[in-house]
């Protein structure tokens, strides 16, 4: 386990902080760790969602698709039943069903599953070691306050469609938040308004290294999300052999996309109280809409040799609170 350092660090009852990009950082046996910039804070192993019972932290999602998407959502019962979630070899397997052909018109079972626990900060580490590829998919890990959506944000953290091979890190908000350029970051701003009540855009980054085919040819990679909301909203992306040792200075780096807290945003106000959710959708407002053909998209979830590489493999996810909380 890459992240062995970090365990042992928890151990140890060490702690690490929030980084900033430029902070030299070193594991001092005072238990704390000193980014130069960022405001002095460590944070401790909250939650392990991981292995056997990794869906007992989720609930499965039933209702027909929000963004119109040709699924239809299964109950865990079901899902179970189709293998379309369960557990192999330690890793949680979320999947579109691969094996049926279908009828024109007629939506393809597929799986979203929403955290029972809601957060509002923390530091996400996310280790994903396959995602959803292939025509008409539209795959995300995200996370949104559902009933009081868009008041209270939502974090789109790895999100694309078809066989894109760029991922997409894209909030979204109420009035009054935007995205604050000129940071130092790895990825690409392609949308400062997050407002969504106006278009649905939302503000947005692309990371050209994040998605797809090549991820999933390279065994993956981790995610790492820190949410903080005195200091803003930062996403870092690494390939399973990079993943940064705790204990080297250059820990973290720049990262694929920062909101910072500030004027143009109040992170704490904008987002709050959300799931974790983790969904595939096919066609739908994305997907479908920029949909190219063989066909049309709907004409192509007929065939179900388009859906076996949609499946969702994680290999855990884990929630750190800032200590004391
Ligand atoms: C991610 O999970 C896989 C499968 O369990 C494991 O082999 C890999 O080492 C993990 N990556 C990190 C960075 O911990
Ligand atoms: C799937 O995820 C994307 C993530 O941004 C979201 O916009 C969309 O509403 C989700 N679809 C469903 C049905 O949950």
């Amino acid at each position: 386990m890459m992240f062995s350092i970090i365990h042992l660090a928890i151990a140890l009852s060490l702690s690490f902080p929030l980084l900033s990009s430029s902070a030299p950082l070193k594991l001092r046996r005072s238990k704390t760790i000193s980014p130069r910039q960022s405001p002095s804070r460590s944070f401790t192993l909250a939650e392990t969602i991981a292995g056997e019972s990794f869906f007992d932290a989720f609930d499965f999602f039933t209702d027909a698709d929000p963004t119109h998407g040709a699924v239809n959502y299964v109950s865990q019962d079901t899902a179970q039943a189709k293998g379309l979630a369960g557990v192999t070899n330690g890793l949680a397997r979320i999947a579109v069903d691969s094996t049926s052909t279908l009828e024109m018109g007629t939506n393809r079972d597929s799986v979203r599953i929403s955290t029972k626990n809601t957060y509002s900060k923390g530091l996400f580490i996310y280790n994903v070691t396959h995602m959803p590829t292939g025509l008409t998919t539209w795959p995300a890990v995200w996370s949104t306050d559902g009933a009081n959506w868009p008041n209270n944000g939502e974090i789109d953290l790895i999100e694309g469609v078809h066989e894109s091979q760029n991922n997409q890190v894209t909030m979204h908000t109420n009035g009054g938040c935007s995205l604050a350029t000129g940071q130092a970051i790895t990825g690409t701003v392609i949308g400062t308004t997050c407002d969504s009540t106006v278009t649905n855009n939302g503000c947005a980054t692309t990371d050209p290294n994040g998605w797809g085919t090549e991820f999933n040819a390279a065994g993956g990679g981790v995610f790492v999300k820190v949410w903080d909301p005195d200091y803003g909203i930062e996403v870092f992306h690494f390939p399973q052999d990079k993943v940064p040792d705790v204990s080297r200075s250059d820990f973290l780096g720049n990262p694929v996309s920062f909101i910072p807290n500030g004027d143009l945003c109040n992170i704490g106000e904008h987002f709050q109280n959300h799931q974790i959710i983790i969904n595939i959708t096919l066609c739908g407002d994305w997907a479908g809409a920029s949909y190219s053909g063989p066909g049309t998209c709907q004409s192509a979830v007929m065939d179900p040799t388009n859906y076996k590489d949609a499946y969702w493999e994680i290999g855990s996810i884990e929630v750190y609170q800032s200590s004391p909380a």
